[in-house]
C-alpha cells in the first residue's frame, strides 16, 4: 500500500481539493483507495458527501492495532472509501505526543489497511501537529500544493528545512503548482520555468477554476460533474505523474 500525504503549513492552498480528486482518479483506475480526512474541519469528508465522526470513543479507537478500519465509510464511487474527519483526532495527537514512539502507534493503525487498499491518501491539517509529523514519516510521498507567489517559496523552504532537521528525507517531498491564473504574470512565469529553489516540483499544474470551488456545493469529485474541465484533466495528469513514481 502506497501512502501519500497532502501537506502544507498554509491553509487554503488546495490540499483538500487535490486529496479528493487524486483519490478519485486512483479509484477510477481501479486502485482500491482510502482517503483519511485528518483535518477536523472535515472539508474532504464534506466533499465526498459523507458524515464526519468516528463511531467509537477515542480511547478505543486509537489503541495500537485497533481495528480503526471499521470506521471507514464506503462512498458512492467504487474503490473509493473514506475515513471521515473526527474531533477525536486531537486525542490521537495527544497520544502520539505522550507516547515515546508516535510513529509506531500510527504505523500500527495504518498497517491493517494494506490488506484492503493499494493507496492511502491523507489530507493533513495546515500545521505540524504530532499527528502530521507521524504521517509525514510514514508517507512514501508528501505532496505540497503551492500557489505561485514569493511567499510560497518561504513555505516550501520551511518544509524542506523541517524535513531535513527531522530526517524525514526530503526526497519524498513534492511540490505542485495550484490555483494557477494565467492572466497573472508571475503565474505564467512559474509555469514556464519553476523558480530554481523549487526542486522536485511536478510538471503538472492545477489551473484556477470555479469548477473546483463547486466541489463543495456538489459534494463530489470534479470528475463526477465536470470531467472535461481543465482542472479535472490536470488532476488526472497529476495522478499519472504521481502513480509513475510509486
Ligand atoms: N484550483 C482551484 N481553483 C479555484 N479554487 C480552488 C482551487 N483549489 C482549491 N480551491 C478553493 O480554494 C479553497 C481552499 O481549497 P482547499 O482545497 O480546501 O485548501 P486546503 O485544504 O489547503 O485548505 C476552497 O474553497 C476550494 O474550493
Ligand atoms: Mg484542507
Amino acid at each position: 500500500m502506497h501512502i501519500v500525504a497532502l501537506h502544507n503549513l498554509k491553509g487554503g492552498v488546495g490540499k483538500t481539493a487535490a486529496a479528493v480528486n487524486l483519490a478519485d482518479q486512483a479509484a477510477r483506475g481501479g486502485l482500491p483507495t482510502l482517503l483519511w480526512d485528518l483535518d477536523p474541519q472535515a472539508a474532504a469528508t464534506w466533499c465526498l458527501n459523507a458524515r464526519p465522526g468516528l463511531g467509537r470513543a477515542p480511547k478505543k479507537l486509537f489503541r495500537r492495532n485497533a481495528p480503526i478500519g471499521k470506521e471507514r465509510q464506503r462512498t458512492r464511487w467504487p474503490y473509493l472509501d473514506l475515513l471521515p474527519a473526527d474531533e477525536s483526532l486531537r486525542h490521537l495527537d495527544a497520544l502520539i505526543e505522550k507516547g515515546k514512539d508516535g510513529g509506531r502507534l500510527l504505523h500500527g493503525l495504518l498497517e491493517p489497511f494494506s490488506e484492503s487498499y493499494g493507496l492511502l491518501l491523507l489530507d493533513c491539517p495546515p500545521s505540524f501537529s504530532r499527528l502530521a509529523e507521524a504521517v509525514v514519516r510514514a508517507a512514501d510521498r508528501v505532496l505540497c500544493p503551492l500557489i505561485p507567489a514569493p511567499l510560497s517559496l518561504n513555505a516550501w523552504r520551511q518544509m524542506e528545512g523541517h524535513f531535513d532537521r527531522r530526517r524525514y528525507g526530503r526526497d519524498k517531498l513534492r511540490a505542485f503548482l495550484t490555483m494557477v491564473d494565467r492572466r497573472r504574470r508571475l503565474h505564467r512565469d512559474w509555469v514556464a520555468a519553476r523558480p530554481t529553489s523549487l526542486r522536485r516540483c511536478y510538471e503538472t499544474w492545477i489551473p484556477y477554476s470555479t469548477e473546483v470551488e463547486k466541489m463543495s456545493l456538489r459534494r463530489e469529485p470534479l470528475m463526477a460533474f465536470a470531467p472535461r474541465s481543465p482542472a479535472s484533466v490536470a488532476y488526472a495528469r497529476l495522478w499519472s505523474e504521481l502513480a509513475r513514481e510509486l
